[in-house]
């Protein structure tokens, strides 16, 4: 089993919005027995919150369904259990590199570099923005997460 984690600031926004998103296409791939799928905050403020109503209304739209998951924070032995761990932002990726801890085999990185056709970096923060930020997050997501499934397919042949 390959698991992989998606990790922003509160896991209500982004990184739950990553892995609705990639669960899903792992699921249209027949991978749902070989590829898991989870996602966690680095900081504690909405831990076992739903996702944001916006960031809920948006997947919806697109045909992803968010209802039934729940914020956590991301702890050490998320390092000893996820073969990926991808953060949203630089910020996030610094308090991953702070948590993890020094037998870890698995290094944190950004999640959008993945795919070559994104020149963003980061997933900007949806939270104190409009509706347009929330289509950009959705935008991106899917874009990196058809280059990390494929990353994953790839290896797995
Ligand atoms: P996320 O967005 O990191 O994508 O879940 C945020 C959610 C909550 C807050 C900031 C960003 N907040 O300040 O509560």
């Amino acid at each position: 089993m390959i698991h992989v984690l998606f990790v922003c600031l509160g896991n209500i926004c982004r990184s739950p919005t990553a892995e609705g998103v990639f669960r899903h296409k792992v699921e249209r791939a027949g991978l749902s027995e070989v590829i898991a799928v989870d996602s966690a905050g680095t900081a504690a403020w909405h831990i076992g919150k739903a996702p944001d109503a916006r960031t809920c209304a948006v997947a919806r739209q697109r045909g992803y369904d968010l209802s039934a998951l729940r914020a956590r924070q991301a702890v050490a032995d998320d390092f000893l259990r996820f073969d990926w761990v991808l953060a949203m932002d630089a910020s996030n990726l610094a308090h991953l590199q702070a948590l993890r801890p020094a037998e870890a085999r698995v290094e944190p990185q950004l999640f959008l570099p993945l795919a070559d056709e994104l020149t963003l970096s980061e997933v900007p923060d949806p939270y104190y923005g409009g509706a347009q930020g929330f289509e950009q997050v959705l935008d991106v997501i899917e874009i990196a997460s058809d280059a990390l499934l494929q990353r994953i397919q790839s290896a797995l042949r």
